[in-house]
């Protein structure tokens, strides 16, 4: 018994995934073939934590969502995968080459219709929703990209929401260099210096869960 966050090695780790794990046919192939592409492969998000967001979209009962990150599509596929049929993820990426592989399995997998890719720099897809009018209006974000514009995507993310919307953030314990203060590279500061700004700010209630590495929850209040 504990009443800290336990710690989880190999063995634990194995056994939470061998009774618990729930992944797609589409997502467990898609997994292997994004293994192919050798150290882009740690992009990726974790199953399980592909898992978390497919039920986090559905507790918010999501419709509306956005995604900032694409790579080959694993996290976008996890939430389309929870949306009903007349759902959107409105999917950021600069990527032609990567996005392109996870198209092909939105596409086996019977969602493409409800995932909008549009590559561009990820504020300028935003702020054109937001001049589009669509302030208030998304159910669910999830944060994933480049690290120095957290903050950046996570305001905008918090207009487009609705109140009681959801967003997740990635990787902030980043490998748990957050918390060693001789790394300063300008991810790492990038990622501390986000937490930090989250820590006391009102306008969302708050939860950091060690999982994968390091998902933020912030909800809209
Ligand atoms: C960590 S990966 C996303 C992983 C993905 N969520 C998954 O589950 O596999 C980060 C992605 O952010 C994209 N990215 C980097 N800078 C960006 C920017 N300025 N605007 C939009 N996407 C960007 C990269 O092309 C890359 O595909």
């Amino acid at each position: 018994m504990s009443n800290r966050t336990i710690q989880v090695d190999d063995r634990l780790y194995d056994y939470i995934l061998s009774v618990s794990l729930r992944e797609h046919d589409v997502l467990r192939r898609l997994r292997a073939e994004t293994s192919e592409l050798g150290a882009l492969f740690q992009m990726q998000i974790s199953p399980e934590q592909g898992q978390l967001m497919f039920l986090l979209a559905r507790l918010v009962g999501a419709r509306q969502t956005l995604e900032v990150g694409v790579f080959t599509g694993y996290s976008a596929l996890s939430v389309a995968l929870a949306l009903p049929e007349d759902g959107c993820v409105v999917a950021c990426d600069v990527s032609e080459e990567w996005t392109s592989i996870g198209r092909r399995y939105w596409a086996e997998a019977g969602v493409a219709h409800k995932i909008d890719l549009r590559l561009a720099p990820a504020i300028e897809t935003l702020d054109a929703l937001i001049a589009e009018g669509r302030k208030g209006s998304f159910d669910f974000a999830f944060i994933d990209a480049d690290k120095v514009n957290y903050a950046n995507y996570f305001e905008r993310a918090l207009v487009l929401l609705r109140q009681g919307g959801l967003i997740a953030i990635d990787n902030t314990l980043w490998s748990g260099r957050v918390a060693d203060a001789s790394v300063n590279d300008d991810d790492t500061v990038a990622i501390r210096k986000f937490n930090e700004s989250l820590h006391h700010d009102d306008r969302f209630s708050l939860s950091l869960l060690p999982i994968g590495d390091g998902l933020t929850l912030a909800m809209k209040r």
